[in-house]
C-alpha cells in the first residue's frame, strides 16, 4: 500500500513537472511576443514624439504612417498573448513579466483601457499628417491611453 502510494506520487510529480516545463517554454514565448508588440508601439510613438518635442523635423509622411501603424497595432487581436496564468504573480514569472494579475482578476476592465487608446489613435491618425500643431494636439490623448493601462495593469520597474 505504502509502495503504491509512492509510485503514484512519483508519477504525479513527473507528469506535473513535464507539463509545467512545456508551459514554461510556451509562456516565455508568449511574454516575449507581447513585450515585442509593446516595443512596436513604443518605436512608432517615439517617431512622432521626437517631432512633437522639436528634436526631429516634422515630416508629415513619417508622422502619418507612424500614426497609422499605431492604430493598426491597437486594432490587432492579441488575446492569445495574454493567457491566464502568465502574470507577474504566477510561479516563476516574476522576473519575466510586468503584467499584473489584476489584468485577469478585474477583466474586462483592461479592454476599456484598450478601447480608450484605440479611440485616441483613431483621432491621431486623422491629424498627425496635417501639421505639427495638429500632431501635438493629438499626442496627449495617445500618451494618456498608454499610461492609463500601465498605471493599473503594469508593475513599476524595479529599482537597480
Ligand atoms: C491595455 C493595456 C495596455 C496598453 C493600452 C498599452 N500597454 Fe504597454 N504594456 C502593458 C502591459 C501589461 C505591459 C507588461 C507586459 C509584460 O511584461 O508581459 C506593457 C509593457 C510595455 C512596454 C515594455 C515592453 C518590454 O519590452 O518589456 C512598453 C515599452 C510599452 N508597454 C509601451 C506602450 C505604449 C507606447 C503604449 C501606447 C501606444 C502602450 N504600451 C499601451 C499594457 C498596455
Amino acid at each position: 500500500m505504502i509502495k503504491l502510494k509512492g509510485i503514484v506520487a512519483a508519477v504525479a510529480t513527473v507528469s506535473a513537472l513535464g507539463s509545467s516545463a512545456v508551459f514554461a517554454q510556451d509562456v516565455e514565448k508568449v511574454i516575449e511576443a507581447r513585450q515585442s508588440f509593446m516595443q512596436l508601439y513604443s518605436f512608432n510613438l517615439g517617431l512622432v514624439g521626437e517631432m512633437a518635442k522639436g528634436n526631429t523635423e516634422y515630416d508629415p509622411e513619417i508622422a502619418a504612417s507612424a500614426a497609422q501603424n499605431l492604430l493598426a497595432l491597437a486594432k490587432m487581436n492579441n488575446s492569445q498573448m495574454w493567457p491566464e496564468g502568465s502574470s507577474k504573480a504566477d510561479a516563476g514569472l516574476d522576473e519575466m513579466t510586468r503584467a499584473l494579475p489584476e489584468m485577469w482578476s478585474t477583466f474586462p476592465k483592461v479592454l476599456e483601457k484598450q478601447d480608450a487608446l484605440t479611440s485616441a489613435l483613431e483621432n491621431f491618425a486623422t491629424v498627425a499628417g496635417k501639421d505639427l500643431d495638429s500632431l501635438r494636439g493629438g499626442m496627449k490623448a495617445v500618451g494618456d491611453g498608454c499610461k492609463g493601462c500601465h498605471t493599473d495593469f503594469r508593475a513599476k520597474k524595479e529599482e537597480g
